[in-house]
């Protein structure tokens, strides 16, 4: 009794210490030609979701795993359970060991791919525009690819930097999708003491925001380019923030809506002048048009109880 008492205790500190402790030597044996899902989770009322995008990935010829990031450490863990066949890619549960977001980033040693697709629990996307962003990726490996852009911007006035979306061009492309060369990921985590990234890390961990961001500036500061752009005919986003705003609305909260968009948008504009402190450069670039034609940043939205197109609602800048 007291034996396997021990082991089991053996056994946690085991799984944390391995988790908190990255191993930092980038594997020279990469698999170039598949793709490794991370995909983000945190609210157990979106796990059915979850299962269904974890399951989709994992049927597509070129991913090679799908790694789901649980991100709330309280989560019962009888409450995470992820259909897994052989005929498919695994899916392995990752559990953050804290709420922290650099955890999104850390290099797992079961990434084994060259390229790793980072996306959150609440984004779908057709398979056929993830194989033209990995193939986009691969004749451009060190950007980042994504589907959502928003840019960075100098404010004359307060000289300082805001956070915003210009309709033709971007210096940032969102985690909510993206691809990007693996070994950011061990440049985001391992990169230390005089970079300024362990400070650039502290801010996202206190902030549980902006490590999208934080991302950005590492591989811009690599490759001293902006982000590509990719389109897709549609991209379906359940966590678009105008149903959000839709639901206080209703709840007669209009302006509570709007101060914490305001807010928000304050806050990521913060972080990247803290980032640009900490690192001591502003590395951010804009690139200008996209990769195929008709990009839309489509959301689905509720309206009298349907989910319908967000442009068919009225046109509002999420984020
Ligand atoms: C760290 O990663 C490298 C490259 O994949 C590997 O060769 C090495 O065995 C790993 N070290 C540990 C302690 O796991």
């Amino acid at each position: 009794m007291r034996k396997s008492l021990l082991l089991v205790i053996f056994h946690l500190v085991v799984g944390t210490a391995t988790i908190l402790t990255p191993n930092c030597t980038i594997p020279d044996d990469l698999n170039p030609n598949q793709l490794t899902v991370l995909i983000s989770g945190y609210s157990t009322h979106r796990l059915p979701l979850l299962r269904t995008l974890a399951s989709f990935y994992a049927t597509l010829p070129i991913i090679s795993s799908v790694l789901i990031l649980w991100g709330n450490p309280k989560t019962h863990p009888s409450l995470l359970t992820f259909p897994s066949t052989s005929s498919t890619a695994p899916i392995i549960l990752i559990r953050n060991p804290t709420r922290s977001l650099n955890h999104r980033f850390h290099p797992h040693p079961q990434i084994r791919t060259l390229a790793v697709l980072i996306c959150d629990d609440d984004i779908q996307i057709p398979s056929l525009s993830i194989s033209f962003a990995f193939r986009t990726w691969q004749s451009h490996p060190d950007r980042i690819v994504g589907f959502f852009p928003r840019s960075h911007e100098l404010d004359l006035e307060s000289k300082s930097w805001i956070y915003t979306i210009h309709p033709d061009k971007h210096s940032i492309v969102l985690t909510k999708m993206m691809i990007v060369a693996s070994e950011y990921l061990w440049k985001y985590t391992c990169i230390e003491e005089g970079s300024g990234m362990e400070r650039a890390r502290s801010v996202v961990k206190k902030e549980r925001n902006c490590e999208d961001l934080l991302i950005n500036f590492v591989v811009a500061m690599d490759s001293r380019k902006g982000p590509l752009l990719v389109g897709s005919n549609w991209v379906r986003d359940w966590g678009d923030t105008r149903n959000e705003k839709d639901e206080k609305i209703a709840k007669g909260k209009k302006k509570v809506a709007i101060s914490e968009k305001e807010g928000h948008r304050r806050r990521r504009g913060m972080c990247i002048g803290e980032f640009h402190k900490a690192l001591g450069i502003m590395p951010l670039r804009y690139s200008y048009g996209n990769f195929v034609e008709g990009v839309k940043e489509q959301g689905l939205c509720q309206k009298g109880g349907k989910l319908v197109r967000c442009d068919q609602v009225g046109r509002d800048h999420d984020q």
